[in-house]
């Protein structure tokens, strides 16, 4: 279509007077009433854990037994090896920052607010809120290219190699936020036996989609703990999850898994902070998911839901764009987690994002997925498909398309 017979098409796109939104990777209500059952399941009459514990009372920082055993699976770690907390893994990874940055961790005696300057490494794309919380600390972030099968491993090896200020990493290793890729075994070992030159380097290893997923043949993950131990660095990795995207977004349970020494260091500095979890939560989850065939029998209701959304991103991608080479631009047809991830052509992403937003399609600002809000070819775009309804998410991705043409041919 030629662009002026496009900017008609927008034009008229305009005059609806439309609000869609497709910003943030939410669950839809359709969602969160797959687990409405889990407000019932304990009562005023039945309170108690399996061991007898109040649940209603303090206590229990690391977590009922039962959420434990459970949960342990989820992460595929040990029982030992997991603490139930609240209801944000998000916070837990802040506050892993915030405690290695004020009392260091087991493998230095140098806290990190100490040191000149503290180092993350940050695949990109990637989750924008990681990004802020080194902001907040004002560590600084070195962006590493994602591909298909994770960071890119020579640019990695070699940072953490040289310079022993940079102290972590950020990974989501399963259905990457925005690009759904999955890290390979390969790059998994990689990065369980790389040489750093900081002995308290951390990956923070953000499994947030490790059950999330699109298809009947789900990506497989290498377990990164094992690995780790097996290279022998097994205090490198920080294991990250939650229920948000299982039961409900805001009132799910989170879990840190890692070696015996940072789950005592957690528990230590943890327990300064809370004298115990919400228990009622961890035992309403136990009851209602009851084991991990309970949980996977959930997701697959969960992808029934979702899955139509993602097709139809995909399909009208498809038909408004072709395989995007004519227009400089390509996009991540993921296997599980939340979001789609887009290239327009470089230079075109705040300029579709503004031309989408006066059309009514409100998308995530340009820049997000990157440290600092700069994307240097200016070309990502994460597209979240989960929270609209299926027709609005047809006319948001055919408007979004339209502008991804318009946009191209305008910068040509
Ligand atoms: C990669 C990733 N980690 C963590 C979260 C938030 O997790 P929580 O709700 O457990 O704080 C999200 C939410 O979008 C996410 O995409």
């Amino acid at each position: 279509m030629p662009l002026d017979a496009l900017v008609k098409r927008y034009q008229q796109y305009k005059h609806m007077g439309l609000a869609l939104d497709m910003t943030r990777g939410k669950p839809c209500s359709d969602q969160l009433a797959l687990s409405d059952g889990m407000l019932d399941v304990v009562t005023s009459a039945d309170f108690r854990a399996a061991d007898g514990t109040d649940c209603r009372n303090y206590g229990g920082f690391d977590g009922i037994p039962e959420a434990r055993a459970l949960f342990a699976e989820f992460m595929q770690v040990a029982p030992a090896e997991l603490l139930v907390g609240g209801n944000s893994s998000l916070t837990l990874m802040h506050d892993t920052v915030a405690r290695c940055y004020l009392h260091s961790n087991v493998d230095s005696d140098v806290a990190w607010r100490d040191l000149p300057e503290v180092k993350f490494l940050c695949p990109v794309p990637g989750y924008d809120r990681h990004f802020a919380i080194c902001e907040n600390f004002g560590i600084t972030m070195i962006p590493v290219a994602m591909t298909p099968d994770g960071p890119d491993m020579e640019q990695v090896e070699a940072l953490v190699a040289a310079d022993p200020l940079v102290k972590g990493m950020w990974m989501v290793p399963k259905y990457q936020n925005p690009t759904g890729y999955t890290v390979s075994d390969a790059v998994v070992k990689r990065l369980a036996a790389m040489p750093t030159a900081a002995p308290d380097f951390r990956i923070f290893w953000d499994n947030a989609y490790a059950h999330h997923h699109l298809s009947d043949t789900p990506d497989p993950l290498a377990d990164v703990l094992a690995e780790c131990k097996a290279a022998g660095h097994p205090n490198r990795v920080f294991l990250f999850g939650s229920t948000s995207k299982v039961s409900f977004a805001g009132s799910g349970i989170s879990f840190f898994a890692a070696s015996g020494p940072n789950v005592a260091w957690m528990r230590f500095h943890g327990s300064r902070q809370s004298i115990g979890p919400d228990k009622l939560n961890q035992l309403r989850h136990v009851r209602f998911f009851k084991d991990m065939d309970g949980i996977r029998a959930h997701m697959a209701r969960h992808a029934a839901i979702i899955k139509p959304k993602f097709d139809a991103v995909l399909r009208i991608l498809g038909e408004e764009l072709g395989d995007g080479s004519a227009y400089g631009a390509s996009w991540t047809v993921p296997n599980g987690g939340y979001f789609i991830s887009f290239d327009t052509k470089d230079g075109c992403a705040a300029h579709v994002v503004a031309l989408a937003s006066e059309a009514g399609v409100k998308l995530t600002e340009a820049g997000a997925t990157f440290p600092y809000g700069e994307d240097p070819r200016d070309r990502n775009i994460r597209i979240a498909p989960t929270l609209p309804a299926l027709a609005e998410i047809e006319q948001a991705t055919r408007i979004f398309a339209t502008c991804v043409k318009i946009a191209a041919l305008e910068d040509a």
